[in-house]
């Protein structure tokens, strides 16, 4: 990730060498399930103690190395993962260090992972604000993470009326508001949804909006902190349905608020700090998975 460390995600050997490492050995292709399986031979030890580092991010001069190009070829190694964006750069390199195709997923945190925390409610007296300000506080404290809020009540996007599936056509955006929260969501990479439960299900104005995309969450982790009489459970377990669809992955642990516990969040102050405290060590657990996560399909992203 970023400008720090380069670890070159293709030859794995060269991983923890310290600054900008050039991959020019024609090692074997690692592969998506290769990297998986070390991810996983990891997690026994620790959620993250496998990986190349904090900083793991693939090699910025792709399968060409530094080399020139020959004139009017592409480089299509350094995009083939990378979903090139033919909106933006046509998946050709242009001899930048990083191709602009692969900005989105190079970019994706500088030194550590881009976690987003998604409202799914839209409504404007939400119970939703009570547990957004306590991630923010303590989620966003943490230093090997960077944090940001995607809202669905301030993201603008219409009922869905798209010409295509996003999944047949990635990234063809239809209006100014989809493709800036596209971009936005290319830059993240792991989310954290803060589910409302309303009939048993999660909010319409959610499911509107994951609608809308499908390359931007593909390949990247979801983790998921609901509300409501049994703890929003219900349209968590729903939600998990749809972000398989979407291919990605689910955090299994999840934290509840519930609905008994509303009127304490609701009060402030040590009733509530009461209930945030108790949820505290399940929320580092689950955050802590959804970096390993977030890591480790950065890695597979990257291969
Ligand atoms: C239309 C509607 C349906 C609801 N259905 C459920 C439900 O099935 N299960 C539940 O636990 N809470 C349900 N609730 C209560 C919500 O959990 C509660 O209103 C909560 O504050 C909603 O989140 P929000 O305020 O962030 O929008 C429902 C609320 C609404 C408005």
């Amino acid at each position: 990730m970023g400008g720090l460390r380069r670890i070159c995600a293709r030859h794995h050997r060269h991983a923890g060498r310290g600054p900008r490492v050039r991959c020019r050995a024609p090692a074997p292709h690692a592969g998506f399930r290769a990297v998986l399986r070390r991810a996983r031979a990891g997690a026994a030890r620790h959620p993250a103690a496998h990986l190349p580092g904090p900083q793991g991010r693939r090699c910025s001069s792709g399968p060409s190395g530094d080399r020139p190009l020959p004139a009017g070829r592409r480089d299509r190694g350094a995009c083939r993962r990378a979903r090139p964006d033919p909106g933006r750069c046509g998946g050709a390199s242009d001899g930048a260090a990083v191709p602009r195709c692969c900005e989105g997923i190079l970019r994706m945190s500088g030194a550590v992972p881009h976690i987003a925390i998604v409202v799914g409610s839209a409504r404007a007296a939400r119970f939703a604000d009570y547990p957004l300000a306590w991630l923010r506080e303590r989620v966003g404290a943490r230093d090997d993470l960077r944090l940001s809020v995607i809202d669905v009540r301030d993201v603008g996007l219409p009922s869905y009326n798209l010409p295509k599936p996003p999944a047949l056509a990635p990234r063809e955006y239809s209006s100014r508001q989809q493709r800036a929260l596209g971009q936005r969501l290319d830059e993240v990479d792991g989310f954290l949804f803060l589910v409302n439960e309303y009939n048993h299900g999660y909010g319409a104005a959610l499911k509107n909006m994951l609608d809308h995309y499908f390359a931007e969450f593909e390949h990247k982790p979801a983790a998921f902190f609901g509300y409501g009489n049994v703890g929003g459970s219900r349209a968590i377990e729903q939600l998990r349905q749809v972000v398989a669809e979407l291919n990605m992955v689910s955090v299994r642990e999840s934290v509840h608020i519930f609905g008994m516990q509303f009127p304490a969040v609701r009060e402030g102050g040590p009733a509530a700090a009461e209930v945030f405290d108790a949820l505290e060590p399940r929320l580092t657990v689950m955050t802590d998975h959804l970096l390993w996560w977030a890591r480790a399909l950065n890695a597979a992203r990257s291969a």
